[in-house]
């Protein structure tokens, strides 16, 4: 029951107290976070924490320098004391599946081969770890993307060229004012029946776009 009320009551998180987060805290969150399935348990997930000021600023003269600050929706969201970029690596993925159990597969050649690449989905599940874990320690969370920064940000913190940048992930005590509600919040979460397909795609429900599929595909 209590992840079921985790599940329901999450939201992201977009103000926050500038309060520090024990460090060991961070750990121990991270550490469960990483406790997600992989596929051929290839653990690729990787923490870059920025928890001091100045760590936490560099990020965000980056991704948001202070001229772009004024038209900013979430003001807030720059208060948050700790920012976990959240890293994988594909490369390890394909060595795994060249790896005897797996060859049969042929994905060990190249990330290219693989039609989901599953060091995303992976990184999705450490995710919703996180965002769930932080609930009962009074914390919250803001995921969002680094689109066009993320070069420039792994370079800024020194993160080897083979890692890929998932998401980031703000974390800190909320502000007891919220902001306003993020952008998407207004859209509808699809009603149960429309997403639960028994025995066969349902025709009556709304359809794929682009139609059905041929036969085999
Ligand atoms: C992969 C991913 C990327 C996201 N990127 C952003 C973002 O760039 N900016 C933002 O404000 N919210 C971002 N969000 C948050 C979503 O907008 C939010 O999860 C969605 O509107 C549902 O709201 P809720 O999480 O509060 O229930 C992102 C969420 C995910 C999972």
């Amino acid at each position: 029951m209590e992840l079921e009320s985790a599940i329901r009551r999450r939201r992201m998180v977009r103000s926050f107290r500038p309060d520090p987060v024990d460090d060991t805290l961070i750990d121990e969150l991270l550490d469960l976070s990483r406790r997600a399935p992989s596929a051929g348990n290839t653990s690729a997930v990787e923490f870059v924490v920025l928890s001091t000021p100045e760590a936490v600023r560099g990020y965000w003269d980056i991704t948001l320098p202070p001229a772009r600050r004024a038209e900013f929706s979430f003001p807030g969201l720059l208060d948050a004391p700790v920012l976990v970029i959240l890293l994988t690596r594909p490369d390890a993925y394909t060595r795994r599946y060249a790896e005897s159990d797996k060859t049969h597969t042929s994905l060990g050649r190249s990330p290219a081969g693989w039609t989901v690449p599953y060091w995303w989905v992976d990184s999705g599940a450490v995710a919703q770890n996180l965002l769930l874990l932080v609930q009962p320690h009074g914390l919250g969370a803001c995921m969002f993307g680094l689109f066009e920064h993320e070069p420039a940000v792994l370079d800024a913190f020194a993160v080897p060229g083979d890692r890929r940048a998932v998401a980031t992930v703000a974390l800190g005590y909320p502000s007891v004012h919220p902001g306003r509600p993020g952008r998407s919040a207004d859209r509808r979460r699809p009603d149960l029946a429309e997403i639960i397909h028994r025995q066969r795609w349902s025709v009556a429900r709304r359809e794929r776009p682009g139609g059905p599929r041929a036969a085999g595909t």
